[in-house]
């Protein structure tokens, strides 16, 4: 028999506040479990969605270029040079597209998006980004009818980056999406966070989040988008094609083959950090579920 943790029991004065909380909104506990809509203040549809302190946001980080601990990259990427900062779009396009990052912040207004990020390694935060979605970028570069993925490619920089003299992934960091995932008003080119300019350990000056997947579809300091008509093959894809698919949707019912997925621990929640069950892409599935009508998540996982 499996055993639940004493952590993985929502404590009750918690779960009774969230219900009374639910009740003044006038709304079903089941209505909220679905998902959040992406034009809903994110802070109303459910108090789980309070952010995470920008302390643990800037300082708990994934970021293998400048090594695998979590302290790694606030440590090692201060000294980063995020300008002068290009990004090209190319590929199945009619536009190329050759911007900076300057340029791009000018052209789109950020907006803040405030986004659960689930890490596949069972932990996740609540995180209020500043941004825009990417379609309205891939839209300037007209994709043709060949644009059937894409890909984006991740800054190659050795001697700034020194977690890339190792082969713990294949360099340059890759990821990719389908198109019509890419398009998805809810995938975000993120530019900033609480506000201010992002910090370079969360990906300056350009990074993606992909609220419905596992954090690491979302791909920092980007310098390549690129349109493509066969499935790109990720560097996590890569390293470990077992453990990693292409689509990595969040699915508490799809275990990875090392960690269950079933919950996760909520990062900044105290000494006993809270444990929550995980939502169906992620809580997004309102907005999402539909992208994927007919497909078997287990094996497109
Ligand atoms: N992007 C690059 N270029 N390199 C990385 O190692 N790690 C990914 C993703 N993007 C990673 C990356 C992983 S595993 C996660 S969980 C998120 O970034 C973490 O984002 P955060 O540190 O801003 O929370």
């Amino acid at each position: 028999m499996k055993k639940i943790k004493f952590s993985e029991i929502t404590p009750e004065n918690i779960y009774l506040k969230r219900r009374d909380f639910i009740k003044k909104l006038g709304l079903s506990t089941s209505s909220l479990m679905i998902g959040q809509n992406f034009l809903n203040n994110a802070y109303a549809s459910t108090n789980s969605l309070e952010p995470t302190e920008y302390r643990y946001i800037s300082t708990y980080n994934n970021y293998y270029e400048f090594g695998t601990r979590k302290s790694d990259p606030v440590e090692k990427s201060q000294n980063f040079k995020t300008e002068p900062w290009n990004i090209k779009i190319d590929g199945e396009v009619e536009n190329e597209v050759d911007i900076s990052a300057l340029e791009i912040n000018n052209m789109f207004k950020s907006e803040e998006r405030i986004y659960r990020l689930r890490c596949v390694e069972g932990w996740s935060m609540v995180i209020p980004w500043m941004g825009f979605s990417l379609s309205k970028l891939l839209e300037k570069a007209k994709p043709n009818n060949k644009a059937k993925f894409v890909e984006f490619i991740s800054v190659y920089d050795p001697i700034q980056m020194p977690g890339q003299k190792y082969p713990i992934l294949q360099w340059p960091y890759r990821e990719g999406l389908r198109i019509d995932e890419a398009m998805h008003p809810l995938t975000t080119l993120v530019t900033g966070l609480y506000g201010k300019k992002l910090p370079n350990q969360n990906g300056a000056p350009l990074r993606l989040i992909v609220p419905w997947k596992y954090g690491f579809k979302s791909a920092k300091a980007i310098v390549n988008i690129k349109l493509v008509e066969k499935m790109p093959t990720s560097s996590w894809m890569r390293s470990s094609p077992r453990e990693y698919g292409f689509y990595s949707n969040v699915n508490p019912n799809v275990d990875h083959p090392r960690w269950s997925q079933a919950s996760e621990r909520v990062i900044g929640s105290g000494i006993l950090s809270e444990r929550i069950p995980t939502q169906m892409f992620n809580g997004y599935g309102d907005d999402v579920a539909n992208l994927y009508s007919g497909m078997d998540l287990k094996k497109y996982f």
